[in-house]
């Protein structure tokens, strides 16, 4: 039935959504969805993983599935299934060494929830959380929701982009309620020293703050050692967020998680009830295949695919950066799946020379000032979803670009 139209005028969205800037990297894989189906692009954008997920995880989610199917479609409760909070728990302290229990843990909708549900459950209008600059650019708006402002604190290429406690300390006001540890790092891939991790802890610490740790890029570590920070205290004012999908290669599957002192992470739940609920629950199926008999398929699968494909593929592309393009200095990352480099010598806008190198040689790369003010004239570029064969032609293009 067509409606007739009344001449009314739209009614009003709020301030809030008014305001509301969506991540220019959806934007741009909007953007490329569609131009991929008429060219041939090489994507150095966007940071999702390209390799299949494991097998035997897809295969227990159809055996459950088809044995199971309304048990595996129902509701779950809003902290998530016990199972993949008592595997969870499980894999942190075999892993990790932390001891936790069930009930300080939350099962979300991806990372991307967690971190949302955490700034919703610490933040109020006024705060300060202070992070490094460039750093992962989704903090910064539903920290606006909140009402809340992101304090940056430039890290440089030439000290592997290490965020200094006495640098943050100097920032550190009445109003700072947070800071953001994300090590491995985007857009960086850097890997924060023992050292930088113990004094971020004690800063926290000796000034009553929360420490987020986002570590969804802790399996993915190349050289160097991720570290938990609980190694160094923390306990009482830690909260993490993580998710399974660079681990496992299965960002549409959405399973994230939360964990941190209790009073905080059922609070968390409680208004984790006004937005998801819960969890999808066939979700959870994939990540307790994961994680059953001691993570046997996550550790096979990273020691045996993940691990080497990217290590190749970044070592693919550092040689062919250096071979390619020797007048580029850039510091080699030792985890996650990025390159972020100084191009200052080359451009004067990075958000211009990007637009300009996909429209004239179909290369996707991400301008660096998305990523902090810090950022300008820098671009990130992964090597998650290329083959080395690409990467170097993809090397060539930026090459080709430059000189012309
Ligand atoms: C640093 C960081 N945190 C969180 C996320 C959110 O990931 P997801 O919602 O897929 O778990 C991403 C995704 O790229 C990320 O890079």
């Amino acid at each position: 039935m067509k409606l007739k139209k009344r001449g009314m005028k739209l009614p009003s969205i709020s301030k809030r959504a008014q305001k509301y800037k969506g991540s220019p990297i959806r934007r741009i894989a909007s953007l490329l969805e569609k131009a991929s189906m008429n060219k041939d692009i090489i994507s150095f954008g966007g940071g999702a993983p390209s390799l299949a997920p494991p097998h035997e995880i897809i295969e227990k989610v159809i055996q459950q599935l088809k044995e199971k199917p309304q048990l595996s479609t129902a509701y779950c409760s809003t902290e998530g299934l016990p199972r993949t909070r008592e595997l969870i728990r499980e894999d942190l302290k075999r892993d990790e060494g932390i001891d936790i229990s069930p009930d300080e843990i939350t099962i979300t909708t991806g990372g991307t929830e967690a971190i949302y549900a955490v700034f919703q459950t610490i933040l109020n209008p006024g705060d300060e959380v202070i992070t490094a600059d460039p750093t992962y650019l989704c903090y910064e708006e539903p920290m606006k929701l909140m009402g809340a402002k992101q304090v940056r604190i430039p890290v440089y290429w030439r000290e592997d982009f290490q965020f200094y406690p006495d640098r943050i300390n100097e920032k550190i006001t009445n109003k700072t309620k947070a800071i953001i540890l994300l090590s491995p790092d985007n857009p960086t891939g850097s890997i924060q020293t023992e050292e930088n991790v113990k004094g971020i802890v004690e800063l926290c610490e000796d000034h009553d703050l929360w420490l987020i740790t986002d570590d969804i890029y802790k399996d993915i570590v190349y050289e160097g050692k991720f570290v938990n920070s609980r190694e160094y205290g923390g306990y009482e004012n830690t909260i993490t967020t993580c998710s399974f999908s660079k681990t496992a290669s299965i960002p549409g599957v959405r399973i994230g998680y939360a964990y941190g002192p209790k009073q905080v992470i059922s609070k968390l739940s409680e208004l984790k009830q006004a937005t998801t609920l819960t969890a999808p629950r066939l979700s959870q199926y994939f990540v307790q295949a994961l994680l059953e008999d001691g993570a046997r398929v996550k550790h096979e699968y990273l020691k045996n695919i993940v691990i080497p494909t990217y290590k190749a593929r970044r070592d693919a592309m550092a040689r062919e950066l250096k071979k390619q393009i020797p007048e580029l200095e850039f510091s080699k990352p030792e985890g996650a799946f990025y390159f972020f480099i100084d191009m200052s010598d080359y451009i004067q806008d990075d958000v211009e020379f990007s637009d300009r190198l996909f429209k004239e040689k179909s290369v996707v790369i991400i301008p660096g000032s998305h990523f902090g003010e810090n950022g300008k004239k820098h671009v990130r570029i992964t090597f998650v979803s290329e083959t080395e064969e690409r990467i170097k032609q993809g090397i060539s293009k930026i090459r080709d670009f430059i000189r012309e």
